[in-house]
């Protein structure tokens, strides 16, 4: 299972999996021309990448992990994706989000970011939207798909929020409506990214692993156990699971490792002594 971390290609809109992947029903186009602009103003506590201040991270490994994922893409058939974890507050929605940012912060890469945490969703609020119209009140018929997404103004960014609260989430999502929208979003978007809830607390997750091309798992370090990403892995078991995104490992651990290999070179006599103590950690 590879950690989903730095590469050097970027290649949005790759050509190679649009031409090995026949859309039997290409969405309208016009749709996006009728989309409604929101300003991007992030909640202030909302961890929402500043992509133009390129020396903060994560925005780093933001990018890291969009490089990763767009080189994938030219090996595979892959525009939707749903980001997933084992159990709740392990970065789901952190992650979906600030991929999304960071992807369509490239030109000519049209990027979708859908709610479909029905059960616990936040989108909303990151973007200081209200929840519906959204993707339920698409799904039930009650909204046209132009009506429920909103264009971050001066981004390639698409957003779609949850919509009204539905009695039944595992339910909605079995309609056929949704293997439609699957099949058709990936002809107006080059990515489209759904935030879903903890694989192990609802059937919801893998269910649309089933209908996304890839998957990513978040695990949070520290706190998210061996025993729950085996389970999680086990659940998705069939599914295109592209690798893990380890979110929360503190900022200086790796640097610290460089330091101390380089003051090691400097101080050559100290070097047994030093790898007994690294090879206690
Ligand atoms: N790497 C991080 N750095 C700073 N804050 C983070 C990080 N990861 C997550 N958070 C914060 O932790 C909280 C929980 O994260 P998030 O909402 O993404 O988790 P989740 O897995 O989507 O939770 P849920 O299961 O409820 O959907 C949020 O306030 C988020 O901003
Ligand atoms: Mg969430």
């Amino acid at each position: 299972m590879p950690l989903l971390t730095a590469r050097d290609t970027e290649s949005p809109r790759n050509t190679a999996s649009a031409v090995t992947a026949p859309d039997p029903s290409p969405a309208d186009l016009s749709v996006l021309d009728q989309v409604e602009e929101i300003s991007f103003s992030p909640a202030p506590e909302s961890h929402l990448l500043r992509l133009d201040h390129p020396q903060e991270t994560p925005s780093e490994e933001f990018r890291s992990l969009r490089t990763k994922l767009n080189h994938m893409q030219t090996l595979q058939n892959l525009h939707s994706l749903i980001v997933t974890s084992p159990s709740p507050a392990e970065g789901k929605s952190f992650t979906a989000v600030n991929l999304a940012l960071a992807q369509a912060h490239l030109a000519d890469n049209p990027t979708l970011l859908v709610d479909l945490d029905l059960r616990r969703p936040v989108m909303h609020n990151l973007f200081q939207l209200d929840r519906s119209p959204g993707m339920t009140d698409y799904l039930l018929g009650k909204e046209p798909l132009h009506r429920v997404m909103k264009k971050v103004a001066g981004t390639n960014l698409y957003v779609i929020p949850a919509g009204s609260s539905v009695k039944n989430p595992l339910e909605l999502l079995n309609l056929r409506e949704v293997r439609t929208l699957f099949s058709q979003l990936p002809s107006l978007f080059n990515w489209v990214i759904m935030d879903t809830p903890p694989i192990l607390f609802s059937a919801d997750s893998n269910l649309l692993s089933t209908l996304a091309d890839g998957t990513i798992l978040v695990i949070r370090i520290g706190e998210t156990t061996i025993d729950s990403v085996t389970r999680a892995m086990q659940t998705l078991c069939e599914n295109n699971v592209l690798g893990i995104v380890a979110n929360g490992a503190r900022a200086g651990e790796l640097y610290y490792k460089y330091t101390y290999y380089y003051a090691r070179h400097e101080e050559p006599e100290e070097e047994d002594e030093a790898v007994e103590d690294e090879e206690k950690d």
